[in-house]
């Protein structure tokens, strides 16, 4: 099946059908927010979702879907168009600005989006049942509580998430602050923000989203690795040290990001911002979702000279059924590159990394409501069903297991369910049993279940949380040694990856807006399964 297809069919089905796809909502607007008279915004964007198309490959242009930004009112340096991308303008904002964003749907479907990272009332934070028709305008107004940080936003559409955001609609939110400012990190033009995502194209450079149910079960996998929206990509550098700025925004694929000659990956930052100290790394894992903050230092290089940014060998994460689907020799889990630098200036000064870089909180045991009882979060994943504590997403659907009263720091233990309900009595989970399935099915390896065993990047949106502690006790310690070394637990997070076998325990804050904030796995294509589910904050 090919996606031009797909995109014009769905477009032409939905619209005029929009009426039948609103989502009958128990609760919560169902107008479009409008701005308020009473908001006095320092910072005011006009962003629109529209078709448009774009050169990215020879011949023929891509028709995508975008975001196109219109700065109102703000600080010239507001938005930036990434060259010749179809990605939606970089969005610089600092902390405590009061922002309003009028997000207007010209898409022949309904859309909202997310600002991923972002602490924001639920009004604000692209809840699927604030979706508008096309025609409408969403005006979201928020205040930045952010810290510094590099955060993604896109579209978070009752089961079109997946959809939207492989057809163009994705960007990047840079948030400043003091604290960051202070440091003198590499900016300008030597801090790169790097998207990456992985796209197929048709014969005719279209979009191509393949794969039918196999790809609705195991996540879209791409032949071609774009970088800024771009293929091939090249980044021309000075002999000195860079900030790289790394989000995956595609929409299934885990990265494992390394040097090709070797040299460790300095890591500065994660999801959250900047970590205490710096981290040196010999690769880093990334999932959908998850940010990454480098300092890479070209130093000392000769003009001439060139690195390559290469996602390294790894097993245990995609079944192998997954893996095949990428075709044209980019096989999930094998070696490939993914973008290149080549210093074409040698200079004489750079600036030197800090030994520190910021200060955090950290919880006590003491402040977690919940620290003799941690909530769960069960995944599993059965043929044509992905589930969290046995349920899928249902608007409104809230287990006892997912209210939280609002200011308070809760503790989650996520990981991977074998079969049903296991380990789970008691907790008010609806006990889904594997109906007639045998045991030796429900078993790891080579089993069915074992095919169906999979890592989640497990997102939950408001404040970032802390990760406590993460151990492993599955069944091929020699897979998990391919990954271990990058996962980076010591900065803040919002998107964790939970390996099959893997038990982590992170310590979540629902500081100060009361209603409904989504979690969910970040393959797109389980989200749009219903791998998600609700918090209700009280
Ligand atoms: Cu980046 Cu709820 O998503
Ligand atoms: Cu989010
Ligand atoms: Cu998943």
């Amino acid at each position: 099946m090919r996606s031009s297809l797909d995109l014009t069919r769905r477009g032409f089905l939905l619209s005029s059908a929009a009426a039948l796809a609103a989502p009958p909502f128990a609760l919560g607007q169902t107008k479009p927010h409008a701005a308020s008279e009473s908001f006095n915004p320092d910072v005011d964007v006009e962003l629109v979702c529209k078709r448009d198309s774009v050169a990215i490959l020879d011949g023929a242009r891509t028709s995508v879907w975008r975001y196109a930004g219109n700065l109102l009112n703000g600080p010239a340096n507001t938005l930036t168009n990434l060259p010749g991308s179809y990605l939606g303008p970089l969005m610089r904002f600092a902390r405590g600005q009061k922002i309003r964003i009028r997000l207007r749907n010209e898409l022949p479907e309904r859309t909202i989006t997310h600002w991923h990272g972002l602490h924001v009332p639920m009004e604000a934070d692209g809840h699927p049942m604030s979706a508008i028709d096309p025609g409408e305008t969403y005006v979201y107004e928020f205040e930045m509580r952010n810290r510094a940080s590099f955060n993604f936003y896109h579209p978070h559409t009752h089961e079109a998430t997946a959809t939207q955001v492989y057809h163009g609609l994705a960007g990047g939110i840079v948030v400043e602050d003091d604290e960051e400012r202070a440091l003198g990190l590499p900016a300008g033009e030597y801090e790169i923000p790097l998207v990456l995502q992985d796209r197929s194209f048709d014969d005719n450079n279209q979009l191509a989203y393949w794969g039918g149910m196999h790809r609705d079960m195991f996540g879209f996998y791409g032949e071609r690795i774009l970088v800024n929206g771009r293929p091939d990509y090249q980044l021309e550098a000075a002999s000195r040290a860079y900030r790289l700025r790394i989000l995956n925004a595609s929409n299934a694929r885990i990265y494992k990001l390394r040097w090709d000659d070797g040299t460790p990956l300095t890591v500065i930052g994660v999801d959250g911002g900047l970590l205490e100290k710096p981290e040196t790394r010999p690769y880093a894992m990334l999932a959908p979702g998850e940010r990454l903050d480098l300092w890479a230092d070209f130093s000392g290089r000769k003009a001439g000279s060139k690195l390559v940014m290469r996602s390294g060998e790894f097993d245990g994460l995609v079944p192998p059924m997954a893996q095949r689907m990428g075709g044209g020799g980019l096989i999930a889990g094998d070696d490939y590159p993914l973008f290149s630098v080549t210093v074409t200036r040698e200079m004489s000064d750079s600036p030197k990394l800090p030994e520190k870089l910021s200060t955090f909180k950290h919880y006590r045991m003491e402040e977690i409501a919940n620290r003799d009882r941690p909530r769960p979060i069960a995944l599993s994943m059965r043929p044509m069903e992905v589930a969290i504590n046995g349920r899928s997403y249902g608007h409104g659907d809230v287990m006892d297991i997912e209210r939280a009263p609002v200011d308070t720091v809760q503790l989650f233990e996520i990981f991977h369910e074998h079969g049903g309900g296991m380990g789970m009595g008691g907790m008010g989970m609806g006990g889904m049993g594997m109906g007639g399935m045998s045991r030796g099915m429900m078993g790891g390896g080579m089993g069915m279940m074992g095919m169906m065993n999979m890592a989640h990047p497990i997102h939950l949106h408001g404040q970032q949380f802390e990760v406590l502690s993460r151990s492993y006790n599955g069944d091929d310690p020699d897979a998990y040694a391919t990954i271990r070394d990058g996962l980076i637990d010591s900065g803040l997070k919002d998107t964790v990856l939970v390996a099959h076998g893997e038990r982590i325990r992170i310590a979540k804050p629902f500081g100060d807006f009361k209603g409904r904030f989504m979690y969910h796995c970040h393959i797109l294509e389980h989200e749009d399964m219903g791998m998600m589910r609700e918090f209700s904050v009280e």
